[in-house]
């Protein structure tokens, strides 16, 4: 077993010991597992960060000084983040409000639509490279992402 899947496996380990949660816990092994495919393919962040600058000049624009090599594991460990606040991990708040602030508007001020097609396009990266990804295993990284990135959202605004 590589280092990045005992890393994604300790995830999966933390959620199944997730205390109390104040909305309904999606099934979170199914992002674990399809999460851990994905990340198996050397191309999956490329992959994710083409279609968005595809999708948006404005989100392209927001990276032009951004060394994208260095990006790419930040990244990695901010869906790792992700799923561990939907697992109920308190920690990873304080993580996502770093990037809340970064991000919000007294950062970069990455708006409400920008992130949902952060969201759309991560859902569609997955699709194409976890070939077992069908449409439950979709939805329910669609429900991860959007709690998480609500989260974000709902922050950096303050
Ligand atoms: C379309 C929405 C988004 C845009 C346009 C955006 C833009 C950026 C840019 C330009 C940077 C690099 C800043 C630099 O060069 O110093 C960055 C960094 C980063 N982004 Fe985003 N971002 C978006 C969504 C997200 C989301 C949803 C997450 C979490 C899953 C995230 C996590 C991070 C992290 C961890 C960093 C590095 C640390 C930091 O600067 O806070 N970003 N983002």
């Amino acid at each position: 077993m590589t280092y990045r899947a005992v890393r994604i496996t300790g995830v999966a380990q933390w959620a199944s010991q997730a205390p109390t949660h104040n909305s309904p816990m999606p099934d979170l092994s199914l992002v674990i597992d399809s999460y851990r495919r994905c990340v198996a393919r050397a191309d999956f962040i490329d992959r994710f960060y083409i279609h968005l600058f595809e999708a948006s000049p404005d989100i392209r624009e927001k990276f032009r000084d951004t060394d994208l090599e260095q990006q790419r594991t930040m990244i990695r460990k901010a869906i790792t983040t992700i799923i561990m606040q939907s697992a109920g991990i308190q920690a990873a708040n304080l993580s996502l409000d770093r990037i809340a602030a970064t991000h919000g508007k007294e950062g970069m001020n990455i708006t409400p639509d920008m992130y949902q097609l952060w969201i759309d396009t991560m859902v569609r990266t997955v699709r194409e490279c976890d070939s077992q990804c069908d449409h439950r295993v979709a939805e329910t990284w669609r429900v991860v992402l959007s709690q998480g990135i609500g989260y974000l959202s709902r922050r950096g605004q303050g």
